[in-house]
């Protein structure tokens, strides 16, 4: 059955742990589908592990649109969350509304925004009252690298992480439905879980967050420019496709690729004629 967001703002409070997983492309989203995945994020992630941009602040609109069209197209229950790109809603409150709205044209059910400034918690309000679920997304905000500095844990101590709690309170008043926690100490992530009723995600915050969201492609092993140490392989596609080619590149240069049954074949009629007419050359 579809889930929606709050159906799955609900399962906090019934204690049921959220699987969450990223996808950018339709058979990927019916398998992990078909496998009773709650959410699917079509991260901005897809800049890195699909389009081999070095920063997910390269990745356009456009392109995210073609993947979430593509995902909908696939998944049928899980709830289909579309995370918009660097700049498609810090701009301003009128182009982050007409862009979030294209996204739910293409499929989505809910957007993602990262941050926990006045203006994202004035923007998740307005989305949300305007019919768009809102999920959160605070700790690295992966967007914001260039001003963070780097690729940093935050909520490294009492301070910042009851920063990063004031913040995701302030992003549930105004009506997220839940909220990714990226790269935080396991303590902090669950001290921030304790203290709000909607569901946090969790990527490197440790097992206490109500949920977990891992990349695809570090899932299957389909990505090897950079490991995060949060990631756990559980199938190795690389080494997979690499042998199935391998093997593919010898049948065809020995010439047993195709064979007869992988070839379409004449009657014997129509190869005789054939064949008589090369013997009259
Ligand atoms: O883009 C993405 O894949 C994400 C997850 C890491 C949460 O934002």
């Amino acid at each position: 059955m579809k889930k929606n967001a709050r159906k799955i703002a609900k399962y906090k409070a019934e204690g049921r742990k959220i699987a969450a997983l990223t996808a950018y492309d339709y058979p990927s989203a019916k398998f992990i589908d078909e496998a009773g995945i709650d959410i699917i994020l079509v991260g901005d992630s897809a800049a890195n592990v699909v389009l081999g941009y070095e920063s997910t602040t390269k990745i356009t609109i456009d392109e995210m649109l073609i993947f979430t069209a593509a995902v909908s197209r696939g998944a049928k229950n899980a709830l289909i969350t579309a995370d918009m790109p660097f700049l498609t809603y810090n701009i301003s409150f009128e182009k982050a509304l007409e862009n979030a709205g294209k996204f739910i044209q293409a499929g989505a059910d809910a957007v993602k925004i990262e941050g926990g400034s006045d203006y994202i918690i004035e923007l998740t309000k307005k989305l949300t009252d305007s019919g768009i679920p809102v999920m959160a997304h605070l700790g690295f905000t992966p967007q914001y690298v260039n001003t963070i500095g780097g690729n940093l844990i935050q909520g490294k101590n009492f301070e910042t992480t009851l920063k990063i709690l004031e913040a995701a309170k302030k992003l549930e008043a105004a009506g997220a439905f839940s909220i990714v926690l990226e790269m935080v100490p396991k303590e902090s992530a669950a001290f921030i879980t304790k203290n709000l009723a909607m569901p946090t995600i969790g990527i490197g915050a440790g097992a206490a967050c109500d949920g977990q969201i891992l990349v695809l492609n570090d899932l299957i092993g389909k990505f090897d420019d950079f490991s995060p140490k949060f990631a756990r392989k559980y199938f190795d596609s690389k080494a997979i496709i690499i042998d199935a080619a391998s093997r593919y590149i010898e049948d065809v240069r020995m010439g047993s690729f195709p064979n007869n049954e992988e070839s379409f074949q004449l009657s014997d009629e129509e190869r005789c004629k054939l064949e008589n007419y090369t013997q009259t050359k």
